[in-house]
């Protein structure tokens, strides 16, 4: 059976965050692809969500194929991409290779512990084609005693959705907690949002280490703040085989 209360969030992500963090992060991905032409353009999106990064990709030429775990999530996707898989980036369900693999908008934070995050890099380097690059951006491990552990609630508001995020940060574990609440207006109907969400911090050590373990080495690595905060609250890495 559908999940409502999913799609309601999906809808509110789309709009109220994904689109918010998408308008920035172009930016960089347009310095990244510039710098580093491709005379073959495919393109793999892991954890693609509502596919922002695809309709990004094919508007540059790219073939990109979009993978999540979530369906509610592939079910906007599919408003902006056709070639969608559902898988977990973990164990990703293809055999091709690409050019270019992204992973945006802290996706691997949703991961629980390094060696989760090596599997998913070993994962992605598999289907990373020999002179391919895989650019990914994490959330600074900072931002979570300092955001994720503040008592201050983020909000956001459209016409059609209300999402309230409240947020905690358990130190021992580096586990992020958010309990998000509000609602979205699904085919004229006000849908109630009430979702846990848990991420990890991870240390810029723990990363280079398990791009390591998975035999991928960043060229690149690019303190981002895409709020224009005067703070970097992501880090963003471009990376190639060892
Ligand atoms: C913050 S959203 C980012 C979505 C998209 N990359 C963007 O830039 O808007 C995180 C996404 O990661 C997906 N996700 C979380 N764990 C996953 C896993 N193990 N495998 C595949 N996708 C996963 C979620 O379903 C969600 O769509």
């Amino acid at each position: 059976m559908k999940d409502e209360a999913y799609d309601a969030f999906a809808y509110a992500y789309d709009q109220a965050l994904g689109d918010r963090f998408f308008r920035s992060v172009r930016r960089l991905l347009n310095r990244v692809l510039a710098a580093h032409p491709t005379e073959e353009r495919t393109h793999l999106d892991v954890a693609c969500g509502t596919a922002l990064a695809i309709e990004f990709f094919e508007r540059r030429g790219y073939l990109s194929v979009g993978v999540d775990l979530s369906l509610p999530m592939l079910e906007v996707a599919r408003q902006r991409a056709r070639r969608l898989i559902a898988g977990d980036m973990r164990r990703l369900p293809l055999r091709g290779k690409f050019t270019r693999v992204t992973c945006l908008y802290d996706s691997l934070n949703h991961l629980k512990s390094s060696d989760e995050l090596a599997l998913a890099f070993t994962a992605i380097r598999e289907v990373l084609g020999d002179d391919g690059l895989f650019l990914f951006d994490v959330n600074h491990p900072d931002v979570y005693p300092e955001i994720w552990g503040n008592d201050e609630p983020f909000i956001a508001d459209g016409e059609d959705f209300h999402l309230r995020m409240a947020t905690k940060f358990r130190k021992r574990d580096r586990i992020a907690q958010a309990m998000v609440t509000g609602w979205a207006v699904i085919d004229g109907k006000r849908i109630p949002i009430r979702e846990r969400r848990e991420q990890r911090a991870y240390s810029e050590r723990e990363i280079i280490d398990a791009l390591a373990a998975a035999g991928l080495v960043p060229i690149e690595m690019i303190e981002f703040d895409p709020y224009a905060e005067g703070r970097s609250v992501k880090l963003f890495f471009v990376c190639r085989h060892l």
